[in-house]
């Protein structure tokens, strides 16, 4: 079966060459647009070297406009095997001792609030094995702030949009570590299986899907299972898609 996945913003820029290239690999393609006939222009072009790309009218800083598209995206296709929250803005941005409050809100409201609002609403659509893909920026990278030597350290003109990137990239780690312990801990979904045949591929399955090796602790929650946690780390054991994957 066509994988189908949703790319927001993606009338242009980044979003518009994603939706390109995995139309490309046969991929069924939603073009995430909040403007409908920037979207119809971008979804005509796309048409020329692929079939399977389709318009979803989408403003991810809208309550309304996404409970629509999920809707649009329930009725029409009934599933979803990837979403890229490619949709961001990137102005705006000051020194930290002088951004403006509104210009962060804006910022925030794009780059932060609207991912995890259209993750949070297409999570019941989400297959099994689906993937979820937060585009970040170098410049939310707290670890290259904080070397002298990396040119990211000396952007400070740019705080804005890199704490937007920062916090998006707490929510794309924090959510990872959530998904894996609803699919290790409920009853019925295994979330880890013994599998000698295959490795999972690290780029797959690897830093940005799980982020950590380790899930911490939740109080009051479940003790990991050190024998599991031993196996996987010498490769024994590989993740698998739950069948109540979100
Ligand atoms: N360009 C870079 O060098 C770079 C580097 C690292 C990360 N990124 C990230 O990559 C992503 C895409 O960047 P880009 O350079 O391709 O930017 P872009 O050319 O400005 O495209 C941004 C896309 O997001 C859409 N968008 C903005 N706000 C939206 C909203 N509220 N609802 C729905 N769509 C919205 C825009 O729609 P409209 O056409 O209607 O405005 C446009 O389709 C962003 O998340 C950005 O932070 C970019």
């Amino acid at each position: 079966m066509k994988q189908t996945v949703l790319v927001t913003g993606a009338n242009k820029g980044i979003g518009y060459e994603t939706a390109r290239q995995l139309a490309g690999l046969g991929m069924t393609v939603l073009v995430g647009a909040r403007d409908r006939e920037r979207g119809e222009r971008a979804v005509e072009r796309l048409r020329e070297r692929a079939s399977g790309v389709h318009l979803v009218q989408l403003d991810i800083t809208d309550a309304k406009s996404i409970a629509a598209a999920f809707e649009d995206v329930s009725a029409r296709f009934g599933r979803l095997d990837a979403l890229v929250n490619n949709a961001g803005i990137g102005n705006a941005s000051d020194l930290p001792s002088k951004q403006s409050l509104a210009d962060m809100r804006t910022l925030l409201e794009a780059n932060l609030l609207g991912p995890i609002a259209v993750t949070q609403a297409f999570l019941p659509l989400l297959a099994t094995g689906a993937r979820i893909v937060n585009v970040s920026s170098s410049l939310g990278s707290l670890g290259l702030a904080a070397d002298p030597t990396s040119r990211i350290a000396a952007w400070n003109a740019l705080f804005g949009y890199s704490a937007s990137k920062t916090a998006l990239n707490a929510f794309t780690l924090r959510l990872a570590l959530e998904l894996r312990e609803r699919r290790s801990g409920e009853p019925g979904v295994p979330g880890l299986r013994r599998d000698r045949s295959e490795r999972a591929p690290r780029a797959a399955h690897g830093r940005a899907r799980c982020g950590h090796r380790r899930a911490p602790r939740q109080s009051g929650g479940r003790r990991p299972d050190r024998r599991l946690l031993r196996r996987r780390r010498r490769g024994r054991l590989v993740e698998r898609p739950s069948p109540a994957a979100t």
